[in-house]
């Protein structure tokens, strides 16, 4: 495996995606990718987060986790990005960092990295596919290489979302369990082994 550099970048209001970032965190790391892991900024005001307990909670736990730059993907090799669904796209959170990388993009320094994601969804059919596939618009604009885990492995009929990894969080009460988390930990498999090849290719 060359020396291959992984950023995982995610929002989370309430943590089930920042248990799913921190699956990716390992698995991108036993894959043998040097890891950044990093939050998007906070957008919300701070009395709508005060006024939900399980949101101003998930923020003091994760107040030391760095807050994402363009350098985090300027620096990858491969960017897994990890939302919560908003009405089935991303997180304005998300959404406004990647708005943020118009100069990185005019100098073609978002192309020919491999991308992937992972989202979390409150109900059963509340935007697994959709947010996913509103994620990945932004990524063929960067000219990025999206690798999604389709039905690679046998895993992937457990948890049956081809274009990425997915959760559902029944709007907080299920954690993200094994089958989720396996799902989280191959998709970034993939994508760390796939970004080495090509790495591995273009030396
Ligand atoms: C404004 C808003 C919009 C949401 N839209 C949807 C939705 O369209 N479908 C759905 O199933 N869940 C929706 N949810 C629920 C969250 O996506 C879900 O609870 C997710 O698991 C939260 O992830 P987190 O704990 O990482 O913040 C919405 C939540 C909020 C606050």
């Amino acid at each position: 495996m060359p020396d291959v550099k992984v950023s995982v970048i995610y929002y989370s209001a309430t943590g089930s995606v920042y248990a799913m970032a921190q699956q990716a965190v390992e698995a991108a790391e036993k894959a043998g990718a040097e890891v950044r892991l990093r939050k998007v900024a906070e957008l919300a005001p701070q009395e709508a987060i005060q006024s939900n307990e399980g949101w101003s909670k998930h923020a003091l736990e994760t107040q030391d986790v760095p807050e994402a730059t363009a350098d985090d993907i300027v620096w990858a090799d491969a960017v897994i990005f990890g939302t919560p669904t908003r009405y089935g796209n991303v997180a304005a959170q998300l959404k406004q960092f990647l708005d943020t990388l118009g100069p990185q993009w005019a100098q073609g320094q978002l192309a020919n990295k491999v991308y992937t994601g992972f989202v979390s969804v409150g109900t059963g059919h509340g935007g697994h596919e959709t947010t996913l596939l509103s994620l990945y618009n932004s990524i063929h604009h960067f000219g990025g290489i999206i690798v999604s885990p389709g039905y690679t492995d046998p895993l992937k009929f457990s948890d049956g979302n081809p274009y990425g990894a997915s959760h559902t969080s029944a709007n907080g009460a299920n954690p993200p369990g094994e089958t989720d988390l396996a799902a989280v930990a191959y998709s970034v498999k993939r994508a760390t082994e796939i970004a080495a090849q090509l790495k591995r290719g273009a030396a």
